[in-house]
């Protein structure tokens, strides 16, 4: 089969979907999980910044299999999208567009949104082209040093401190996040579903687990900008 000839099967597509998809998925787990460490304090938030960025090449393995993903994924869901607007109407098409969840029937529409901020995410905190005067070094002293020798490392706890106390920023990261919760909810039960867990007897119970997930992440990460927008974290700044 040749490079792109996977395009032309369907079931190749869904499967390069849910397998994208679920290297997406983990990556905003993991993501979330290390933002939360914001409220443990700026030393252990700066220390696990400088720890993934020492990693090096391991980073740079990360974030092409990220980027690769992200490409196949869109590539694919557009390819999908297309596909579907072709076929033939059947008699139950309205019922099943009417039966199928919010969710389900807008992920073309909220993964593009999640694009947009993705992008926008990156120019903020990874290439820190829209905020520039929120970038700063931090000059600190590690605990295990010897005699008195101060280090620099990226301040990323004020940076995101910085970048969270403008409303609108915020706002932008709580409407944003709020669209990734919606592609996810669907995207983590269409995942199992093709990977063959679309049993009636469990299925609806990987429906639940997929929308608490979502849920999860989303009151996770929004509860990052709320904090700080409430003065409860980075008050000093
Ligand atoms: C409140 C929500 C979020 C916060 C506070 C946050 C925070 C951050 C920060 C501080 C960085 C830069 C880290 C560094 O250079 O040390 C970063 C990078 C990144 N974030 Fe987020 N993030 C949030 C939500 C998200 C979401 C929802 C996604 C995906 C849908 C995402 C995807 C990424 C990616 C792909 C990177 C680049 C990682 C790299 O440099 O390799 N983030 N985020």
């Amino acid at each position: 089969m040749g490079f792109f000839s996977y395009l032309r099967s369907s079931i190749l597509s869904k499967i390069v979907m849910a397998i994208t998809g679920a290297i997406l998925v983990l990556y905003v787990i993991v993501h979330t999980a290390g933002n939360l460490l914001i409220y443990f304090g700026k030393d252990t938030l700066n220390s696990y910044s400088a720890f993934l960025h020492s990693l090096g090449p391991i980073l740079w393995i990360i974030r092409v299999v990220l980027i690769l993903s992200a490409i196949l994924h869109i590539i694919t869901s557009i390819k999908l999208k297309f596909e579907n607007w072709g076929a033939k109407p059947t008699k139950y098409a309205v019922k099943k567009y009417l039966k199928a969840k919010f969710s389900s029937r807008t992920m073309i529409w909220t993964g593009l949104m999640v694009l947009c901020f993705v992008v926008y995410h990156l120019l903020h905190f990874t290439f820190r082209t829209t905020n520039p005067q929120h970038y700063y070094p931090e000059f600190y002293q590690p605990h295990n040093a010897v005699s008195s020798v101060i280090l620099e490392r990226f301040d990323v706890y004020r940076m995101v401190v910085l970048g969270f106390k403008n409303p609108l920023i915020s706002l932008v990261y709580i409407v944003g996040v709020i669209i990734v919760g919606f592609h996810l909810d669907h995207a983590i039960q269409s995942m199992f579903q093709t990977l063959g867990y679309n049993q009636k007897h469990y299925f609806p119970t990987i429906q639940k687990c997929s929308t608490g997930l979502a849920i999860i992440i989303v009151i996770c990460l929004i509860s990052i900008p709320i904090s700080i927008l409430l003065g409860l974290v980075g008050g000093g700044i």
